[in-house]
C-alpha cells in the first residue's frame, strides 16, 4: 500500500512544498522491518524527498528481533553505517510500549515523529492503551508548525482468535467525530477502512489455503489537526 500510494501516508510531498525539510518516520514493533524498509527504499525513488532530510527508526524491544532487524537493514542498505544517501538515515533503536512513559527517553527518539508506522501490533489487551501513551509523547503536535499534520498508520489482521484486542484499538482511540473540539487535543481516529487481501499460499494458516484475510487500516492523528 505504502509504494503504491506513499501520498496517502504522507511520504509524497511533491504538493506540500519540501523544500530543506526534515522528516521524522518512526516504526513500532518492526518486526523484521519490512514496512520500514520499504519506506527506505521510496525516499530514494521518489523525487520529492530530494530536498528533505530523512530519518527512518525502526523500533522493538525483543533482543533477538532486533538483531535481526540490524542485520536486514544492514543487507539492504549495506554502505557506510545505513547511510541511504547524504540526506536520508535508517536505524535500529530499542522500544517497548510497555514501559515508555516510565523510562527516560534516548536522543534517538527524542525528535517529534511525522509519521508512524504500526503493521500488527494489536494482539494483547494492553497494547492499544501503551501505544497511545507512546504515541502522546512521540507524535509531532499540530502547534510545532508542520507543514502538514502528523499521523500515525495502523494496519492489523482481523484474527477471530483475537477479536476484543482487535476492538481495543476503538475503544482507546475516539473516533474524530465523536470528539468534542472544546476538548483538550487528543490522539483520534481519523479514518478507518477494511482491506481484504487473498491469502492464497499464506502457508502461516495451514489449513484454509484459499481463505480470505481482512485487515483494519486505522489513521489516528491529532484531533485539533486537520488532516
Ligand atoms: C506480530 S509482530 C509484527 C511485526 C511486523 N510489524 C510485521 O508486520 O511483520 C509484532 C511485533 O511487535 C513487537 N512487540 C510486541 N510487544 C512489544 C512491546 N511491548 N514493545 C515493543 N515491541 C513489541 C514484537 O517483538 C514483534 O516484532
Amino acid at each position: 500500500m505504502i509504494v503504491e500510494d506513499p501520498d496517502r501516508f504522507g511520504l509524497d510531498l511533491s504538493s506540500g512544498g519540501a523544500e530543506s525539510r526534515r522528516l521524522n518516520v518512526l516504526e513500532f514493533g518492526a518486526g523484521t522491518g519490512l514496512v520500514s524498509l520499504a519506506v527506505a527504499k521510496l525516499l530514494d525513488i521518489l523525487p520529492s524527498f530530494n530536498h528533505c532530510e530523512v530519518s527512518v527508526v525502526a523500533t522493538d524491544f525483543y533482543p533477538s528481533v532486533l538483531a535481526n532487524l540490524r542485520s536486514n537493514i544492514d543487507t539492504n542498505f549495506p554502505p557506510t553505517h545505513n547511510q541511504i544517501s547524504s540526506a536520508h538515515s535508517i536505524t535500529t533503536h530499542f522500544l517497548d510500549w510497555s514501559s515508555f512513559s516510565t523510562t527516560p527517553r534516548p536522543d534517538d527518539l527524542s525528535c517529534p515523529f511525522d509519521i508512524v508506522f504500526g503493521a500488527d501490533i494489536i494482539y494483547e489487551a494492553q497494547h492499544a492503551v501503551w501505544l497511545r501513551d507512546c504515541l502522546k509523547g512521540l507524535v509531532r503536535r499540530p502547534s510545532d508548525g508542520a507543514a502538514s499534520p502528523a499521523a500515525f498508520h495502523l494496519v492489523i489482521p482481523l484474527r477471530p482468535t483475537h477479536t476484543f484486542e482487535s476492538s481495543t484499538v476503538e475503544s482507546v482511540f475516539l473516533k474524530a467525530c465523536d470528539v468534542d473540539p472544546n476538548d483538550d487535543a487528543d490522539l483520534v481516529i481519523v479514518s478507518k477502512e477494511s482491506i481484504v487481501c487473498d491469502a492464497h499460499g499464506d502457508y502461516t494458516r495451514g489449513q484454509g489455503l484459499d481463505e480470505d484475510v481482512e485487515y483494519v487500516y486505522y489513521k489516528i492523528g491529532w484531533s485539533n489537526a486537520q488532516l
